[in-house]
C-alpha cells in the first residue's frame, strides 16, 4: 500500500519577517532592572512558554519543564541564596576587580513579577533517547535551547528576561521540591521593563568587551582563521563594520 505523506512545502519569510527575528536577536538583552510595576498577562506568559516547549530537543525528549514563582517567600529565599553566593564567588578575585563585581546588579529577583525556574528531567521517555547515548549532556543543551527561545519571544513581547546563575542549586531543589533526579538549569526573572539597553551591560560596565567575529571563527581547523578555500566569507566578516 501506497502511504501518502503530506510534506509542508517551505514557507518563505517575508523580509518584514526577517528583519523582525534579526530584531529580536539583536536587541535580546540580559535584563535585571528597569522592571516595571504592569504585571504579565497571562496570554502573553503562555505564549512565551509556548515558544521555549517549540524548541529543539535531542530524540525529540523535550526534557524541560517551567516552574512559575510569584510567591514572595519563595522569592526571598532565592535572594538569600543569591547574596550568599555572591559574597562566596567574590572571594575568588581580588580588589579593584572584586569591588567592580559587588557593584553590579545581577538579578531582579523581587523586582520582577515572574520568577521562572527552567528544570531538565533526564529520565522523561525512559533511559533511551535517541542522540543522547554518546553525548548525555545533550539533554541540558536541549534544555538551554527552550530557554533562548523563551528569552527571544519575551523580547518580541517587551518582556525582559535575566538569568541569575550566582544561586546554589541545593537550595534551589529544596525550595522548589525538586525530586533528586531533575536538575535546575536556569533561573529567570520576568517582566515588562521601560527599556532595554543597546549593549550588554557588561560591555558598557567595561567589565569584557564583545569579540568581533572574525576573532571566533575559524575553517576546517581549530585556530584556522586563512584557509584559503574560505577566503570570500574571510573579507565578509573582516571588512563588514556589522561584524567588527
Ligand atoms: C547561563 C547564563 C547565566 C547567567 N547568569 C547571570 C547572572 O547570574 N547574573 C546576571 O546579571 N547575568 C547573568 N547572565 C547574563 C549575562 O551576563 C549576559 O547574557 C551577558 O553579559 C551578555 O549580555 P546580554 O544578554 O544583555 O546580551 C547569564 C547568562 C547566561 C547565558
Amino acid at each position: 500500500m501506497k502511504v501518502e505523506r503530506k510534506v509542508k512545502m517551505a514557507e518563505e519569510f517575508t523580509s518584514e519577517e526577517k528583519t523582525g527575528l534579526y530584531k529580536a536577536i539583536h536587541s535580546r538583552r540580559d535584563v535585571r532592572s528597569h522592571f516595571t510595576s504592569r504585571l504579565i498577562e497571562d496570554e502573553i506568559l503562555s505564549k512565551i512558554l509556548n515558544a521555549a516547549h517549540h524548541a529543539p530537543s535531542v530524540g525529540f525528549s523535550q526534557p524541560w519543564n517551567f516552574i512559575l514563582i510569584k510567591d514572595s517567600q519563595t522569592k526571598a529565599r532565592i535572594k538569600e541564596s543569591f547574596e550568599k553566593e555572591k559574597e562566596s564567588s567574590s572571594q575568588l578575585i581580588e580588589d579593584p576587580k572584586r569591588s567592580k563585581y559587588l557593584s553590579f546588579k545581577l538579578e531582579g529577583i523581587l523586582e520582577s513579577p515572574v520568577n521562572l525556574c527552567v528544570t531538565y528531567d533526564p529520565s522523561k521517555f525512559g533511559p533511551f533517547v535517541i542522540g543522547r547515548s554518546s553525548i548525555p549532556e545533550a539533554g541540558l543543551y536541549s534544555v538551554c535551547c527552550a530557554i533562548q527561545n523563551l528569552w527571544l519571544a519575551a523580547r518580541t513581547e517587551g518582556v525582559g528576561l535575566g538569568w541569575v546563575s550566582i544561586l546554589s542549586n541545593d537550595v534551589l531543589k529544596e525550595v522548589l521540591n525538586l525530586p533528586n533526579h531533575v536538575i535546575p538549569v536556569a533561573y529567570l526573572c520576568l517582566g515588562y521593563v521601560d527599556e532595554f539597553a543597546t549593549k550588554p551591560d557588561l560591555e558598557t560596565a567595561g567589565w569584557l568587551p564583545r569579540l568581533g567575529l572574525k576573532d571566533v571563527i575559524f575553517f576546517e581547523k581549530w585556530e584556522d582563521k586563512e584557509n584559503l578555500s574560505w577566503k570570500n566569507i574571510q573579507n565578509i566578516i573582516k571588512t563588514n563594520p556589522d561584524y567588527a
